[in-house]
């Protein structure tokens, strides 16, 4: 799907569909004023009629009987002014562009006033780009049934406004391409994304958009010292991979921001093994790893002023002769010892190995992502992360950027008294503990290991599959994360 900017006219732009919204019981204002008018009050009649309100997601279709150029006019609701914000801007314009596209429109025309808002372009670009994806990659049959919209055109009305909706759109798109990329990862069957195929998307994303990228492969990990990471990756055939994708902006002596995923590219739960049910959504354990890849996707293309890190673990934790046991112990990267008392909890494992790794950087902040913990969900189901860490400054950060991208975060707590359970008799830490609030006994071992800097981990395993009620996040992957991230880099570089 493409998106343009251009010069135009609601009324004579030569699309399938002109797409207004509308607050509710207000005027209305600059294009669907025009358009009323165009149309010989055809807007008004629906309102008056009842049957358009405005209300919030409210659609409604006019067919405009050579009124104007365009046949359609989707008309879609904003809801009362008083409540308006600009998630409920992208609700709106998701589900009216996925409506127009089922219906099987190609091509359709937004106008923007002059002085619209950046957010407002940025959040309409976004959520057509968000809410017309599609994961079809592995289809072979049926395709012809499978409806794309061609392309989003902004209509603006003067040059003074073209370059200003043209950057805001250009944003837009780069962000919300980022959490596509994110969600085509975590959506990849296992077969077709181990640790290895993920470490060459990122070389591929790192040579398009000019970040560095570094892989160390199973020699180099073990040379290296990364035990835990390696320990979770020897019962499979697939060797795990570390990789780093970096950002360097031009400016010398500026903040290093690292990011760390968790790339689980599929969890059988290892010899702890899981149920049939409990493993069936398992490729998606890479979502985190996937978030950061695609922010950092998105941080190569915006080139923000601001030294950014990213940070990816990956392994398969699979069952085999050659599995790691419960029971074993493993020395992580920093030097602490763990004892294994649960295979199933390995998320932690090759993150304690990456947030050792981390504190090379001497980074001002380090933020984790992970599934980690089916608790979380538990705890706040699918509408909002999991979040605890060591520094209020940064989780108020995270806060601020999750309020502008609707990628909600929700602090537990991380007192030390959580670390008594994780006290193991053989070794220095275990990597379990014991039963109760099993998202903070996650995020307390993991602060074991990112002891050097400012640390939050966030807790995705609700938040990055099967979210619903959003125009524009799909059944699947969501890309949760991505956004939030590439919101956190705009705020500090800003
Ligand atoms: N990847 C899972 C967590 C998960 C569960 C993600 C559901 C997405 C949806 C993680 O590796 C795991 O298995 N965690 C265990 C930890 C336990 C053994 C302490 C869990 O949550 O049961
Ligand atoms: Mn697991
Ligand atoms: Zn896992």
């Amino acid at each position: 799907m493409n998106i343009n900017v251009k010069i135009g006219d609601l009324r004579t732009e030569a699309v399938d569909a002109i797409v207004l919204s509308v607050f509710e019981g207000q005027e209305l204002i600059s294009g669907p004023q025009a358009a009323d008018e165009a149309t010989n009050g055809g807007i008004r009649e629906l309102i008056d009629a009842g049957d358009f309100k405005g209300e919030h997601k409210q659609t409604s279709l006019l067919y405009t009987r050579g009124a104007i150029t365009a046949p359609r006019i989707g008309l879609v609701g904003l809801g009362k002014r008083a409540d308006f914000d600009i998630e409920k801007a992208r609700q709106a314009v998701g589900k009216i562009v996925k409506e127009l596209r089922d219906l099987g429109v190609n091509t359709v025309a937004i106008p923007f006033p002059p002085e619209s808002p950046s957010e407002m372009v940025e959040a309409t670009v976004e959520a057509s780009v968000l809410a017309l994806y599609e994961f079809n990659q592995h289809k072979t049959q049926d395709l012809d049934a499978v409806k794309t919209l061609e392309s989003v055109t902004l209509l603006v009305e003067n040059e003074a406004s073209r370059s200003a909706v043209e950057d805001s759109a250009g944003v837009g798109e780069t962000i919300a391409k980022g959490a596509n990329l994110a969600r085509d990862l975590s959506n990849q069957p296992p077969n077709h994304l181990t640790p290895t195929l993920l470490a060459e998307k990122a070389q591929e994303v790192a040579s398009e958009t000019g970040l560095k990228c570094e892989v160390f492969d199973l020699a180099q990990l073990q040379e290296k010292g990364f035990r835990t990471l390696v320990g979770v990756s020897q019962g499979s055939q697939e060797e795990p991979r570390f990789i780093i994708l970096e950002h360097t902006p031009e400016n010398e002596g500026r903040d290093t921001v690292v990011f760390v995923g968790k790339g689980i590219t599929f969890d059988s739960g290892g010899l702890s093994l899981k149920s049939g049910s409990g493993m069936m959504d398992m490729k998606h354990d890479m979502s985190g790893a996937a978030a950061v890849l695609g922010a950092m996707q998105a941080v190569g293309q915006l080139k923000p002023d601001l030294h950014v890190v990213g940070l990816i673990a990956a392994s398969e934790n699979l069952p085999s002769g050659t599995a790691q046991r419960p029971g074993d112990v493993v020395k992580s990267y920093g030097g602490k010892t763990i004892e294994i008392l649960n295979t199933d909890a390995e998320g932690r494992l090759v993150l304690a190995d990456a947030l050792g790794y981390a504190a090379h950087y001497s980074p001002k902040v380090v933020v984790d992502l992970a599934t980690l913990t089916g608790a979380v969900v538990t705890a706040l189901g699918h509408f909002a992360c999991g979040m605890l860490g060591t520094d209020d400054d940064l989780m108020g950060k995270l806060r601020a950027a999750a309020q502008k991208t609707h990628e909600r975060v929700w602090q537990l707590p991380l007192w030390d008294d959580y670390d008594e359970m994780l006290k193991s008799k053989v070794a220095d830490v275990k990597n379990i503990g014991d039963g109760t609030a099993g998202t903070i006994a996650g995020a307390a071992f993991l602060k074991q290991f990112a002891e050097d800097y400012p640390w939050v981990h966030l807790d995705i395993a609700g938040t990055a599959w099967d979210v619903e009620g959003s125009s524009y996040i799909p059944k699947g992957a969501t890309g949760y994360g991505a956004r939030l991230l590439v919101q956190l880099v705009r705020d500090w570089a800003s």
